[in-house]
């Protein structure tokens, strides 16, 4: 509830909220006339019970008491049923519209640009496809039907009260906005001083693992008290909080309660004067006590629902937010094309896009090409933007200007899914799915046949490793798996990339986290795997580097220095003097 949303833009979220029902109306309208029967079930107690006192017991009617007994059993008996339908089917319609709001907040997600999820951490996004989306699902299911039912209710008590005396049912009418007046501003206040002791829970935790995990420094520094002192700050801010919020809490609890009581008692004794007037009888009076005390259930609810209102509506703003980020670019008119060819970067300029909307130029005019089949080589210390000259590529991020192009054919004119089928990338983070080590190499090429699978490991050195593990390709990895090396990972993603065989091929640091034996193992398989195709490789070590058809040397967004590696050796530059240095190890 922190950001309150305005007026205006709940006007233009509810036929949206709306939106979502349709496709369960009739599970909707089914809920609400079940809701709204039950109310009118609630009705008969208090007006057979004027009868039979007014009438029935008076007059020595049996026969009448007993009839109207009977009907109100089966009164029961169907209200038993319908508040069944509406425990079962009402949370159903809930979970159906969470569900068709999940689905579409996790397909839009997949859309997203990469910079996005440069933004947004998988924590974040988590707690709004799971968190958001439940209370925006408690609305859905409690809202329409709580608020429908609570005014059924309340208005039907009203109305009874009316008939049974107008004088009395004012004095309610007059009472009631004070009490709910009340009650929304006090249950406000108690949830915010629960926030906030939330918040310093939160506090006194990390001073705890902060401590804890630094416990072996403390002791070596003999710095306890330090800590400790430390320690108890939080621990009382907390303890204010907490507090605050328990007076909040009874305050609301206090108020709750007199308003409560002063209602019965206001009707006692308002009542109690007519009677004694002889203006109402006495059944009227029970029967009057009895709508006052129907009155403050649906009262309370209303109060409950006022603050479901404000989480949903704050949940769902979040939620259509997350729905109107544009998609990633696609072109209008894709065309086809096997994109089989040369690379070719022409004056490229780009910048990421920091939160504000500007950007810092990080490629500023870079220009080169990758002929069919050769391979050119980025080197140059890390932040000179040679990852980023990758993912523009697979177009990962747009270009911001000059034209990158495969086989003649302009990245841009072409369908992500097209651009990405014909471009393996294998990286230095090599990611793992859960999951067992052949859907790992299927992983992106599920068509492909099983001897395909066991010849791309065999070319990627892993197929051995693999058959000495017990269930072979069947092993599971990650966190309920093996624990594979880095070395074997990157096997496993080169495996998917022998499997996926495209024409080009990225190749990203793919082995600078590998000790040099492991490298050296790797770099056969590298080689094998860039034969025949358009390839791209940045490598830290240059003796990987240095049979490329090209090297570029990136600095800070620009090409500085680019030629074979002897043209490179002799011109003494950058490179030179880099290759010396290693050289030396
Ligand atoms: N996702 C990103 N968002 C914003 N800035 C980025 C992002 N990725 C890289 N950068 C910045 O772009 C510059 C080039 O980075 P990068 O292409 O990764 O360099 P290299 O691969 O040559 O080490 C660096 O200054 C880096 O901080
Ligand atoms: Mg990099």
């Amino acid at each position: 509830m922190t950001a309150r949303t305005r007026g205006g833009e709940v006007m233009k979220l509810i036929p949206r909220f709306f939106s979502y029902y349709r496709p369960h109306r009739r599970l909707f309208i089914l809920d609400l006339i079940c809701s709204f029967l039950i109310s009118v079930c609630n009705m008969f107690y208090p007006m057979i019970a004027r009868n039979i006192m007014n009438d029935y017991v008076p007059n020595q009617n049996l026969r009448l008491l007993v009839v109207w007994a009977i009907v109100m059993a089966a009164i029961y008996a169907v209200k038993s049923v319908l508040t069944y339908i509406v425990g079962y089917w009402g949370h159903v319609l809930g979970v159906r519209i969470q569900g068709d709001m999940r689905r579409a907040l996790f397909r839009h997600i997949e859309t997203l640009p990469f910079s996005y999820f440069d933004e947004n951490k998988t924590g974040g996004i988590m707690s709004r496809i799971v968190n958001d989306l439940f209370e925006v699902s408690e609305l859905a299911h409690h809202g329409p039907e709580d608020l429908f039912n609570s005014l059924i209710s309340v208005v039907g008590a009203l109305v009874m009260l009316c008939l049974i005396n107008p004088w009395l049912a004012l004095i309610v009418l007059i009472y009631i906005p004070f009490m709910l007046f009340f009650a929304i501003k006090a249950r406000d206040r108690m949830n915010r001083a629960f926030d906030e002791s939330r918040k310093k829970i939160a506090e006194v935790n990390a001073e705890i693992e902060s401590s804890v995990s630094g416990v072996r420094i403390t002791k070596a520094y003999n710095a306890e008290a330090t800590e400790t002192k430390k320690f108890d700050a939080v621990n009382a801010r907390f303890k204010k909080a907490r507090s605050d919020s328990y007076r909040a809490m009874g305050m609301f609890q206090g108020g709750m309660s007199a308003f409560n009581d002063f209602l019965y008692l206001i009707a006692l004794v308002a009542g109690g004067l007519l009677f004694y007037k002889g203006v109402i009888s006495g059944a009227d009076f029970t029967a009057f006590i009895l709508y006052v005390t129907m009155l403050l259930t649906p009262l309370r609810t209303l109060v409950t629902l006022f603050e479901q209102i404000q989480d949903g509506i704050t949940g769902f703003r979040r939620f259509c937010d997350l729905m109107d980020r544009p998609p990633e670019y696609e072109p209008e008119h894709p065309v086809e094309s096997d994109l089989d060819g040369d690379i070719v970067f022409d004056d490229v300029t780009f910048g990421y896009k920091n939160a504000e909307g500007g950007d810092t130029e990080v490629l500023k005019g870079i220009s080169f090409t990758v002929k069919k089949g050769e391979t050119v080589a980025l080197v140059g210390s890390s932040g000179g933007g040679k990852t980023t000259i990758c993912h523009l590529l697979p177009r990962f991020y747009l270009r911001d200007g000059g034209a990158i192009s495969i086989g003649g054919t302009d990245i841009n004119d072409v369908t992500s899914e097209l651009l990405r089928s014909k471009i393996a990338v294998v990286a230095q983070d090599v990611f793992l799915f859960a999951g067992s080590i052949r859907d790992n190499i299927l992983y992106g090429s599920p068509d492909k046949s099983e001897a395909e699978m066991v010849m791309a490991a065999k070319r990627a050195n892993i197929h051995d490793y693999v058959m000495t593990l017990p269930n072979g390709y069947d092993t599971e990895v990650g966190e309920r798996g093996v624990r594979l090396s880095g070395g074997q990972k990157q096997r496993i993603s080169i495996a998917r990339a022998f499997l996926k065989d495209p024409p080009v091929l990225i190749l990203d640091e793919a082995t600078s986290a590998l000790d040099n034996m492991t490298e050296m193992q790797i770099q056969s398989a590298l080689s094998e795997l860039s034969e025949g195709r358009t390839t791209l490789v940045v490598a830290h070590r240059l003796s990987t580097v240095k049979n490329a058809d090209e090297i570029l040397v990136v600095t800070d967004g620009n090409i500085s220095e680019r030629g074979t590696h002897d043209e490179l050796v002799a011109l003494g530059g950058l490179y030179a003097e880099l290759y010396r240095y290693q050289f030396r190890e």
